[in-house]
């Protein structure tokens, strides 16, 4: 163990809790005065027994007793306010590290979610963040209280009887050993269950958007017993907890039993050769219950801390990932935009890829121009979509460059660079929200004209047939629509603020044949004035564009017009002739 450098992650916390410093002072000042009510207790009782009750004097009996009645009443008050003060304060703090923590994920780039299981970041969103919640909220709080306390308490005990107070303070040291090995082990079995926890959600977040493919293949038996044997290893490591925690828990108890009976043994010697006074050795005793719960404890919130450490280092596993799609300094939005895309010796490198893979795509010139409609062909895995992922920049070009009108994309505002590129995927992801939601999720503002003549162009005025109309809700990834009519949906949503440039990578895989035709020739409407990249496989479809380019293996092997290919280039004939019978192209 590296000592103090492990809870570093933890220290850093503390700048979400920075802007409530002043209630932080009210709750540490709320904890300090609270220690010294509880602390004072004993010597009162101490007072009473050496004075009133020695002495039978029943009026002062009566008035020391209200004294210390008053002082318990004090620190309960004390403790209240203490509580109320922090619960909304740790609230708060979970609630600004979520925001950042969403915040952060919605803009790490495409390649860091690919590389992060989702699960993983649920945990760290869920688990991590309610583990550092209960150490904000608990842990951190009596860390600082029940260290007062134990000073307090071993000053007041040193001038008691220092021999005695030596004996104590010695005792202690074998438990707060113990509480830092609890501390240790717990850590590290910790860490294990918050993995297991990711995986398993991992595992259950897979099988609720796999379930279609799940169920066809009756693959379902076999998913059981991979999540079974996930979630038998996860009971496994917390009962390796539970033994863990009950062993050192008995051995944390026995410590203070046996320095009690010591003490009394001792303190019962002194007081009898009258070396102590008997209020004294009361005393002493109930400040050694008051010192042991806080020596106990101590372990305990070690643990809670090495925990929170754990959880604040994954968190800041994902605050640390930098931003790599980002707006450069400096970077411009275009008002306006003709819409010349060019590609100029543009490569990319997925950024897992090993070292000897060949690059996704190599050397690719292409211009588009103003208006114009290339259509992009090529064998499955030729690095079509990778094509269309580079324009809005899901990822940056790893050599050379796009540009929009002469700029660099990468020197555009990348909100100025979306509202100017609209995309839709071959795989068309709708959210649990009504239509008309999803419809205007790039474009909120959108007028109901335009929801109207972006439903229209993408053939997908079904919708208003829905039982809610617009207004109604779909469900997950619209599972509830058909697959052609989600991808219809999702090619409303790319039209409906009219972009200069359309990338749409093959939106229309999933339809039937006449909603094809349909749906290709409101497409060459709005491709009339509009600058398209588009990904096809059919030779209906490559009849939309004005040229054609031909990816393989990640290289632009020839680009011409449908018929100057057809003539030059046999591979191109090949791909368009093997992929139309394909009947549904699989990427
Ligand atoms: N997220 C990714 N990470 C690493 N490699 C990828 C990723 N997506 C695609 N690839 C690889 O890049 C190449 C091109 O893929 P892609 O652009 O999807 O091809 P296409 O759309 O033409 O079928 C393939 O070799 C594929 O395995
Ligand atoms: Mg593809």
């Amino acid at each position: 163990m590296t000592g103090l450098r492990r809870f570093g992650p933890l220290w850093r916390m503390r700048a979400f809790v920075r802007p409530y410093r002043g209630r932080m002072l009210v709750m540490l000042g709320c904890a300090a005065l609270g220690v010294a009510a509880s602390t004072v207790v004993p010597l009162v009782i101490m007072a009473i027994v050496d004075g009133p009750i020695r002495r039978g004097d029943r009026p002062q009996l009566v008035w020391m007793g209200v004294l210390a009645l008053g002082l318990g009443l004090a620190e309960a008050g004390l403790i209240f306010c203490r509580r109320w003060v922090q619960q909304r304060v740790v609230l708060r703090v979970e609630a600004r590290i979520r925001d950042d923590l969403y915040t952060h994920l919605q803009r790490l780039s495409l390649a860091f979610h690919h590389r992060w299981q989702t699960g993983q970041l649920l945990s760290r969103a869920t688990t991590d963040l309610s583990v550092i919640r209960r150490f904000l909220g608990f842990g951190a709080i009596f860390l600082v209280v029940n260290a007062l306390q134990c000073a307090a308490v071993v000053i007041l005990l040193l001038i008691l009887n220092w021999p005695l107070a030596l004996l104590v303070t010695v005792s202690m040291a074998p438990a707060a050993w113990l509480g830092k090995r609890f501390g240790t082990g717990y850590a590290a079995g910790s860490r294990r269950v918050q993995d297991q926890q990711g995986d398993l959600a991992t595992l259950v977040e897979e099988s609720a958007t796999g379930i279609r493919v799940t169920k066809a293949f009756g693959r379902g038996p076999l998913l059981q017993d991979r999540f079974g044997r996930a979630a038998r290893t996860l009971r496994e490591s917390s009962l390796d907890m539970v033994r863990l925690r009950a062993g050192f828990w008995a051995l944390l108890q026995l410590i203070p039993n046996l320095t009690m009976a010591a003490v009394v043994l001792v303190g019962a010697i002194a007081v009898t050769d009258g070396r102590m006074s008997l209020g004294a050795l009361v005393a002493f005793t109930s400040m050694l219950v008051l010192l042991q719960w806080p020596v106990i404890d101590l372990g305990w919130i070690l643990a809670l801390a090495e925990e929170a450490a754990t959880a604040a280092e994954r968190l800041y596993e994902v605050f640390d990932e930098p931003l790599t799609v980002t707006d450069r300094p400096g970077a411009v939005a275009l008002a306006r935009v003709r819409g010349r895309l060019a590609f100029e010796g543009v490569s990319f490198r997925y950024p897992g890829a090993g070292p000897d893979e060949p690059p996704a795509l190599r050397g690719i010139d292409l211009v588009v121009e103003p208006g114009e409609t290339v259509a992009i062909v090529g064998a499955t895995g030729s690095g079509k979509s990778t094509l269309t992922a580079l324009v809005p920049r899901l990822y940056d070009v790893s050599g050379g460059r796009i540009t929009l009108d002469g700029h660099d994309v990468r020197d555009l505002r990348l909100s100025s660079l979306r509202s100017h590129v609209a995309v839709a995927f071959e795989e068309p992801v709708l959210f649990s929200m009504s239509v008309r939601e999803n419809l205007t999720f790039g474009h909120p503002e959108a007028t109901e004209e335009e929801v109207r003549a972006a439903l229209e162009l993408a053939q997908a005025e079904y919708v208003y047939d829905l039982p809610w109309g617009l207004d109604t809700r779909i469900g997950e990834q619209g599972l509830s629509l058909s697959g052609g009519q989600r991808q219809r949906l999702a090619l409303a949503r790319a039209v409906i603020a009219r972009p200069s440039v359309l990338v749409l990578d093959d939106p229309l895989s999933a339809l039937d044949v006449h909603t094809e035709a349909l749906v290709e020739e409101a497409l060459a409407r709005v491709l009339r004035d509009t600058t398209g990249l588009l990904v096809v496989h059919r030779p209906s479809t490559v009849a939309l564009a004005d040229r054609v380019a031909l990816l393989q293996d990640g290289i632009l092997a020839a680009a011409g017009t449908h018929s100057e290919l057809m003539a030059t280039t046999p591979a191109y004939a090949a791909v368009l002739s093997a992929t139309a019978s394909e009947g549904m192209p699989a990427s």
